[in-house]
């Protein structure tokens, strides 16, 4: 082993405005598990974290809500600690942006950075709301897009058209705070000077690997060689955030808070722990600094960060580690298909662990986006950590409690070589440093593979009938557990709760990376197996879909407040006034979707069986394949049309129709009853 290193990790700050969901968690279970094998090996690796308090949109919130911001990110911070530890990711300390140590590190960096003749004022026009008196966020300016014409688009791109503009170039632009008409107003801004060319000359040099990915770096090239923009990193008051020292009525951006955040988190650590804050921030540190971000932020991390913190009298960090971003069943997370989940709903039905384990399989250390297939999640849960990993345990361990007592015996040699090797060579180790944690449990499963087929041809449960087979049994079953161990001490990281049962099954003191291989002793005594991990069942996922599906609260997809009287798009005229006789014919039921599947040959449809209280289901094709995974729609309550005529269609007959929402906003949208409906009730 080689001499211990000092560690400073940070993810990024989640903003305080919004709760955690399954997207951010694979950067903090990457993190999490980065930081577990960094300690695991004895290094002094500290992980820090911290609410992003600041900006307008949490000012808004709190004062829709009646409250402080204060009270308001104080509540945050408590929903987001507890997502955090039931996702068991251990920060040294998760603190916030709104305090004493950010403000003054804040502080020390724009008054260096002024000194440095970095900073500028300049005026700026922004969209001012007349009514609010503030000036508004791009995110609170809507109007019409500039290039497609598409109606009730936010100040910063259209998601019709995925045009980029500024908020001033919108037509009929609305406040989404008021639903006044903005003005354009004049104001001094205050701008960090990124295009002055000391920040160029710097950048030039820093963004090569390994401070940041080879793909990144390309990517940074582009930008910096297309000429960086002077930073704007101030806002008019009213603002929650921190007034600029010289600047009354001018407050420091996020952007220049936020990652201060990392510093003003890691010196309230320090100060209730003895490390020494200089020691790992002043130049030419020897402490290492590493920042997991996605790939959103890259600009921010890799450029703006860097450039602020040198020219600030700062070191910079030694690597940025950024990630991409989290796909469910192929698509964008979608609040409509129940798969923007929470992190609370994911922990109401599920264990953190199957979580973990499935996001570190598919991390790899590059920018890739990753992809969480709710059917492969469980089947990868249920085959590797049940199947292969628990079934080790569980196979052998009965047998050394009621045949021996509880005591081990000697070990076979010849088949631990093998794990020996594994640890000595240090493929797994070295994939975890690297971040390719897909690659590490690619191993650990070989080996995992290697120790069932031990257990498969030895067949401990027939010695065990026959007379005479006692020694043989002892060893078989002793090898398999410390097979097991090292399996527990490779997954450790990842599985810090399932190990911390296995060192307490096994009798024995916390597993790490720091020691050299020694097999369990002769003689020692474990503990009586309890069930190590259970398996997911199908309905599990179902109903998180499900919750996730139902809790769908519109207000909640944006931040800012949309006015009813200026969500402008195209209404479609209402139909001709109809009596309520007419009405009266269209028989709508209460109907669950008992199976949803594709059906060959049709892009733009899914085959669904309703049961509606009848004796046999209905079948129907329903022209909502794009919007919806149909694994995600079984068990679902919707509403059909039940006497509509028969039609045939190429594929089959179809026997009604369900009902969707849609217009050039989106959908299909599928209707949902209230909870209490039940299959077959009359909607009336
Ligand atoms: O993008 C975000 O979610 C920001 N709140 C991240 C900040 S990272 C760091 F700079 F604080
Ligand atoms: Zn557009």
């Amino acid at each position: 082993m080689s001499a211990a290193r000092k560690i400073l990790v940070t993810s990024a700050l989640p903003y305080a405005n919004g709760s955690i969901h399954l997207g951010h968690l694979v950067e903090y279970i990457q993190t999490d598990v980065w930081v577990r094998f960094q300690k695991m090996r004895g290094h002094q690796c500290i992980y820090c974290c911290a609410d992003d308090t600041h900006g307008a949109p949490i000012m808004l919130r709190a004062e829709r809500e009646g409250i402080t911001p204060e009270q308001l990110i104080d509540r945050v911070w408590h929903e987001h600690k507890r997502d955090f530890d039931g996702f068991h990711v251990a920060f040294d300390n998760y603190y916030s942006t709104n305090t004493p140590e950010t403000r003054h590190y804040a502080d020390l960096i724009y008054t260096r950075l002024r000194e440095a003749g970095l900073i500028d004022v300049r005026s700026v026009e922004q969209f001012f709301d007349p009514d609010k008196q503030m000036f508004l966020p791009d995110r609170f300016v809507k109007g019409e897009c500039p290039k497609c014409h598409a109606k009730d688009q936010y100040g910063d791109n259209c998601e019709a058209c995925g045009a980029a503009y500024q908020p001033t170039e919108l037509i009929n632009p609305y406040s989404a705070v008021s639903g006044a008409t903005p003005v354009r107003k004049h104001s001094d801004h205050y701008f960090f000077r990124l295009s002055d060319p000391r920040c160029a000359d710097f950048l030039k040099e820093w963004i090569t690997p390994p401070q940041v990915q080879a793909e990144a770096s390309n990517k940074l090239g582009e930008w910096l060689s297309g000429g960086l923009s002077d930073w704007d990193i101030s806002r008019d008051s009213p603002y929650f955030g921190f007034e600029i020292p010289d600047a009354p009525g001018k407050f420091y951006y996020v952007w220049l808070d936020a990652p201060v955040g990392y510093m003003g988190s890691f010196k309230h650590y320090c100060d209730r722990s003895g490390v020494n804050f200089d020691a790992f921030w002043k130049p030419g540190s020897d402490a290492e600094l590493y920042h997991f971000i996605g790939k959103d932020i890259l600009y921010f991390h890799a450029l703006f960060w860097p450039a602020e913190l040198h020219h600030a009298g700062f070191r910079t960090p030694t690597s940025v580690f950024c990630h991409g971003f989290l796909t469910v069943n192929g698509s964008k997370m979608s609040k409509s298909r129940g798969t923007f989940i929470t992190a609370e709903s994911y922990l109401k039905h599920l264990n953190p662990e199957y979580l973990r384990y499935y996001y570190a399989a598919k991390l790899n250390g590059t920018l890739e986006d990753i992809d969480l297939n709710l059917e492969d999640f469980s089947a990868r849960v249920n085959s590797d950590l049940v199947g292969k990993y628990v079934n080790i345990a569980s196979r052998c361990a009965g047998f050394i409690s009621k045949r021996f007592s509880g005591q081990l015996g000697p070990i076979d040699n010849a088949a631990t070589a093998d794990f020996q090797s594994a640890f000595s060579e240090g493929v797994i180790a070295q994939s975890y440093e690297s971040r390719d944690f897909a690659r590490a449990l690619r191993e650990i499963m070989r080996l995992a593979d290697a120790a069932n087929l031990y257990i498969a041809e030895k067949k401990p449960w027939e010695m065990a009938k026959q007379e005479g087979r006692e020694a043989e049994l002892h060893t078989v079953c002793s090898t398999a557990l410390t097979l097991f161990r090292d399996l527990t001490l490779y997954l450790k990281p990842v599985l810090p709760i399932l190990a911390a049962e296995v060192e307490s099954f096994l009798n024995i003191a916390p597993l790490n990376w720091s020691e050299d291989w020694a097999p369990l002793p002769a003689g020692h005594n474990i503990r009586e197996y309890q069930h190590l991990m259970a398996r997911i069942d199908p309905k599990q996922i179902a109903a998180l879909v499900e919750e996730n599906t139902q809790n769908l609260a519109p207000a909640s997809e944006a931040s800012p407040t949309r006015h009813a009287e200026h969500q402008q798009h195209a209404i479609q005229p209402i139909a001709e006034t109809i009596g309520i006789d007419d009405f009266g014919k269209i028989d709508l039921r209460i109907a669950r979707i008992v199976t949803a599947g594709p059906v060959e040959g049709a892009d733009k449809l899914l085959h669904l069986e309703l049961d509606i209280g009848e004796e046999k289901p209905r079948q129907v094709f329903a022209g909502i394949k794009a919007a919806y995974a149909p694994e995600t729609l079984v068990g679902r309550l919707t509403v059909m049309v039940a006497n509509l005529a028969p039609r045939k269609m190429k594929f089959g007959m179809s026997e009604g129709m369900v009902l969707a929402a849609s217009d050039e906003r989106g959908g299909p949208f599928l209707l949902a009853p209230d909870s209490g409906a039940q299959p077959g009730m009359r909607i009336k």
